[in-house]
């Protein structure tokens, strides 16, 4: 049976309010951007509109997987969000339905010129059975950040969060049970026009998937090891490597290869002739220290453009801040001091952090041709993380899961 529901009036939101936030998100995060500076208006036509969604449900829903079997990436929910966009008319009307194929035509500008950016958010599954959003407003920014230099459609995030709560309440069976599994939401924009000119879009389409996981890697929260590689870079100053474009992902591959068959998980991406560290793998990376001083400092590599804006990255740095344990530092630091501080006893933990892989602790790097070592747990041999990487782990989780109130939960109800 098909229903087709439209939701006018249950979703809020108007023009007033859509103007004024893509004007505040063409004022600008994560370091200036020119286009906002130059003044240029990257959205026309009509806003985004939740209070517009329309919805047909699916008539042949599938058997949910077992949680145990579920491998990231791999099972999709029923239900998929789409909204067109043409330079002509602006947003139309965003559809929840069916899950399944698109239709593109070959010639279309994201197969070409990878005109396309996405995001990665979970909704979880609290221990009284409702489903809660972690900081759906950051994801939402920072896709208008990359949509930006795409010179795709900007959009007001908070109605595209409305649709996305109504997408999560449509497939609400899809969220699994359980501290470490959630439902993942991947929010996707693609230029649609068939043309093989390189320039801006006249089309686009914003689609959202969803899909149940448990932890990214096979292994499940476990140690990871990372080769330090000296040959490619991720990205570069005035790059994009500060916006969540496919093209940064693809680029990572035949890297990622080269580290497992030498035997390592990850690769760790540093910049020019110092071995700058900038991330590991998918993920934002962070150090804990007894640094050159003896002081004890988590350490991040700053957002200086080529380093992806990561919600867990600004999560872990608010709450540990919170904490007012140690001193905690966004700079640079590379990999002579990392190496140094291994071989001085002064090297305490090393995590990874992102929405997939939450926080993936790391027990060694290869750099130059010797391993270096990362302590895990030294009161605990067994252990898979540090102590500090562990309270982190658990605290954010804490939050997520709604077992710690806070306002970066938010309740899809
Ligand atoms: C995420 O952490 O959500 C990511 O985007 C990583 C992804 C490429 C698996």
């Amino acid at each position: 049976m098909t229903s087709l529901l439209r939701l006018t009036g249950l979703l809020g939101g108007g023009r007033a309010g859509a103007m004024s936030l893509c004007g505040r998100h063409l004022r600008t995060l994560h370091g200036t951007s020119r286009l906002a500076a130059a003044g240029s208006k990257v959205n026309m036509g009509s806003e985004f509109r939740a209070a517009a969604l329309q919805k047909t449900l699916t008539t042949t829903p599938k058997a949910l997987v077992p949680k145990e079997k579920l491998a990231f990436g791999h099972t999709f929910s029923d239900h998929m969000l789409t909204a067109e966009w043409t330079a002509k008319d602006g947003w139309g009307t965003p559809q929840i339905r069916a899950y399944g194929p698109l239709s593109l035509d070959p010639s279309c500008s994201v197969f070409h010129y990878a005109f396309e950016c996405f995001e990665g958010l979970k909704a979880y599954r609290d221990a009284q059975g409702q489903v809660r959003l972690f900081r759906p407003d950051k994801n939402m920014e920072r896709m208008n950040h990359s949509v930006e230099r795409l010179y795709l459609p900007q959009f007001d995030g908070a109605q595209v969060i409305e649709c996305i709560k109504e997408l999560v309440r449509t497939d609400q069976r899809w969220v699994p049970e359980g501290r470490g599994y959630s439902l993942y939401i991947r929010p996707t924009m693609i230029a649609t026009e068939n043309t093989l000119g390189v320039h801006r879009a006249n089309s686009a389409l914003l689609y959202v998937i969803t899909s149940p996981c448990g932890p990214y890697f096979p292994t499940g929260f476990k140690a990871v090891s990372l080769y330090c590689d000296e040959t490619n870079v991720r990205a570069w100053p005035g790059g994009v490597g500060n916006r969540k474009m496919g093209a940064n992902y693809a680029g990572s591959v035949g890297p990622q290869v080269e580290a497992e068959k030498r035997g390592y998980q990850q690769v760790l991406w540093t910049i020019g002739e110092d071995h700058e560290l900038m991330e590991v793998g998918t993920m934002n990376l962070f150090i804990l220290w007894r640094n050159e001083g003896g002081e004890l400092e988590l350490v991040t590599p700053p957002l200086d453009g080529t380093i992806l804006p990561g919600v867990t990255r600004d999560s872990v740095l608010e709450l540990v801040r919170g904490w007012g344990e140690f001193k905690v530092s966004e700079r640079k630091i590379n990999m002579k001091q990392i190496a140094r501080a291994s071989d001085e006893g002064r090297l305490l933990e090393i995590f990874g952090a992102g929405t997939a892989c939450v926080v993936t602790p790391v027990n060694r790097i290869h750099f130059k041709g010797k391993d270096y070592k990362v302590p895990l747990d030294p009161a605990d041999p067994g252990s898979q993380a540090g102590p500090v990487t562990g309270r982190i782990y658990q605290a954010l989780m804490d939050i997520q899961y709604g077992v710690v109130p806070s306002k970066w939960s938010v309740l899809v109800d």
